[in-house]
């Protein structure tokens, strides 16, 4: 024992010198930008100033509400919670879903073959490409897109395929979300014989936008024309402002057995870190999602699916939803305000906790000492390092949701989070205020 720990400190003991071990990694971390330093890195707090309000990354710095984390301390106390779930989810979870979402998908919905509890919503998708991707098929995204997708993809072996969400016109004063357009012909351009999934976030992000009925149909049409499977991404949908109307893809004529659609505790209870998640498909979509996810984690975390289950449970009952949502209005509001007081185009949100600004007023010098890391990227990876550093508040730079070749698109766009208490929305409203005098 003792001569293993001397080898592996000071070499062998009988002179030779020992060559580093180098096991190379597989080549399917050089896809999906893998190995890239991905923005949530170079724009984490550890590397801005202490005392930066930090609207980057989209978590909240609230905890949820006691009464869903009285449940989960209950949990932990039985013994039950402390162990191995079922794949599929626990049983009062699974319930509690058909329960809450029922209405919503008009069905329903069958616990044992339509419901899958997964480690949050993003190894949902992940199962979901294992289960259905064979290597070269094409998966259609929506530019800018969860940074997510592109690796869940290409480690299945698929090929991502963009089709950008055209930014407003320069000529719209106020845009909003809703000015984000589809081209039509784009998207059936992008369909080739491989395409085999079309993955449908709304409410969209980075972007905020609640696709609206019309282009879901329309979304839904080339879905059929084509045999595609549709991925609907509704993590967001209990953050639909404005009396909007969030339409499930997955509702409409002919839909629900080609559609899984994607949900997630942590965005409807402030709960980002529980890692628990579901979908909701047809049982030819799921049961294969299942034997993946089976293999993947084998179940998730079983004390969070208790907890979430009374969150669904007792969600009516608290009014939560309704409360969730008036609270982040005002969050938005407050969000907005301080940049129509600045004075700088902004996309207005429809949905989620995102507000795009355009940083294109936003000057800075040329030779800023800017670290190297945001160097040769986007100018929007100045501009939010700019603004973190002399403004106090950060942002993630939006041209990293594009591929390379669309880049451009999102260069101007910088992302702020206002999943934060009103004190600290406050706070960066009354700093966003100094960046007056970088405006042009
Ligand atoms: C559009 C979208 N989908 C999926 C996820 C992943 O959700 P979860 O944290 O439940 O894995 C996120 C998280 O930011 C997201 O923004």
């Amino acid at each position: 024992m003792s001569q293993t720990r001397n080898e592996s400190t000071n070499g062998p003991q009988d002179g030779t010198r020992r060559q580093p071990v180098s096991i190379p990694f597989s080549s399917r971390l050089l896809e999906g930008r893998a190995l890239a330093q991905d923005v949530w890195s170079i724009f984490n707090a550890a590397n801005l100033p202490s005392d930066c309000l930090n609207l980057g990354q989209g978590y909240m710095n609230f905890a949820p509400p006691k009464w869903i984390t009285d449940a989960a301390t209950e949990a932990l106390n039985t013994v039950g919670a402390n162990h191995y779930s079922h794949p599929k989810g626990r049983p009062r979870l699974r319930k509690a879903i058909k329960q809450f979402y029922g209405s919503q998908f008009n069905r329903d919905l069958d616990v044992e073959s339509e419901i899958l509890v997964t480690s949050g919503a993003n190894e949902g998708q992940y199962s979901v490409f294992v289960a259905f991707l064979e290597h070269g098929d094409e998966v259609i995204m929506f530019e800018p897109f969860f940074d997510q997708y592109l690796p869940s993809v290409t480690f299945n072996g698929g090929k991502p395929v963009y089709v950008p969400l055209h930014p407003p016109s320069r000529d719209i004063t106020k845009p909003t979300s809703n000015d984000w357009t589809i081209d039509f012909e784009e998207l059936r351009a992008a369909v080739t014989p491989r395409t085999k999934i079309i993955i449908v976030n709304t409410p969209h992000n980075p972007v905020g936008k609640v696709f609206t009925r019309t282009e879901l149909e329309k979304i839904a049409a080339l879905a059929e024309e084509f045999n595609l499977l549709v991925m609907a991404d509704e993590v967001y949908d209990c953050l639909v402002f404005d009396n909007k109307e969030h339409v499930r893809i997955a509702t409409l004529p002919g839909m629900w057995e080609r559609t899984v659609t994607v949900g997630s505790a942590g965005k409807s209870f402030a709960a980002t870190g529980w890692r628990v998640g579901w979908l909701i498909g047809p049982a030819s979509i799921i049961s294969p999602t299942l034997a993946a996810t089976t293999r993947i984690v084998f179940c998730s975390n079983s004390p969070l699916q208790e907890a979430a289950a009374a969150g669904l449970e007792q969600a009516v009952e608290h009014q939560f939803f309704e409360n969730q949502l008036k609270e982040y209005q005002e969050r938005r509001d407050i969000f907005v305000d301080a940049l129509d007081q600045l004075g700088v185009t902004y996309t207005l949100p429809e949905g989620t906790y995102f507000v795009l600004m355009d940083s294109s007023s936003v000057k800075f010098p040329d030779d800023y000492p800017f670290p190297k890391t945001v160097l040769g990227r986007g100018r929007d990876f100045r501009a939010c390092w700019f603004i973190a550093m002399e403004i106090g508040v950060s942002s993630i730079p939006v041209s990293e949701f594009y591929c390379e070749e669309h880049m451009s698109l999102g260069e101007n766009y910088i992302r702020f989070s206002f999943c934060k208490d009103l004190d600290t929305l406050k706070a960066a409203a009354a700093r966003l205020q100094n960046l007056k005098k970088y405006l042009a």
